[in-house]
């Protein structure tokens, strides 16, 4: 089963588990916060947002509490995870898509938030995944990728308390950057968060502009 088929598949199965485990943000470490801080800050405050790979759409508040005004747009490739996110977010909207063939227009996004989204892309098709993302983001416009920092694959029999094959690839920081700045981003910061007890890897994350 190809890597798509299988990401689907596993967010349509563990939604209504997911929802309940990870309703917030509340998981996330006070660094994790802080460069969402600062990528809002980089963006105006009425800014057209896509949250790429929203899932239940839980860091909505996020980044609505940081970019009152925003406009809000998620897409993401489960229907069980958009279910739940419309559902919480009415005010937002949701659309089913992969992220390598966006149903977008070119430059309609001031900025992309992908935020544990491409951990199901494997390293090979991440330039593919952000050629499109630069394609629907207006010049200037910035990105944030967040993402289990490291090398190879990650396989679990189980997730989010059900039995179901999870197979999520890691990515270095620099492997990111390099190949975001193949497609027309610069670098403005990357940031290696070290695992907390809990947690099976270190965290990455990398902010970048278009250019
Ligand atoms: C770990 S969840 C993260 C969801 C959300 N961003 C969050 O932080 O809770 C990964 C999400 O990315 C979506 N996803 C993974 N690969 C994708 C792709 N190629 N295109 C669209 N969505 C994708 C999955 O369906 C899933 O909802």
């Amino acid at each position: 089963m190809d890597d798509l088929t299988a990401a689907r598949q596993l967010y349509d199965t563990v939604a209504d588990s997911y929802v309940r485990r990870l309703p917030d943000a509340s998981f996330e470490a006070g660094e994790d916060l802080a460069i969402i801080g600062r990528f809002a800050a980089l963006i105006p405050s009425d800014a057209r947002v896509l949250d790429a790979g929203c899932g239940t759409g839980r860091m909505q508040p996020v980044l609505r509490s940081l970019l009152p005004a925003h406009r809000a747009v998620g897409v993401d490739l489960s229907d069980e995870m958009l279910r739940h996110a419309r559902l919480a977010y009415p005010q937002a909207r949701f659309d089913r898509g992969e992220l390598a063939a966006l149903p977008y227009p070119d430059a309609s996004f001031d900025a992309v938030f992908a935020w544990y989204s491409i951990i199901h892309t494997a390293p090979a098709d991440l330039a593919e995944v952000f050629a499109e993302l630069r394609r629907v983001l207006a010049d200037g416009g910035a990105a944030l990728f967040g993402f289990q920092h490291g090398s190879g694959e990650r396989r679990r029999s189980e997730a989010y308390g059900h039995a179901v094959e999870l197979r999520a690839h890691l990515h270095s920081v620099d492997d990111v950057s390099s190949e975001l700045e193949r497609v027309g981003f610069v670098s403005i910061e990357s940031v290696v968060r070290p695992a907390r007890p809990g947690e099976a890897q270190d965290q990455g994350f990398v902010l970048v502009r278009a250019v």
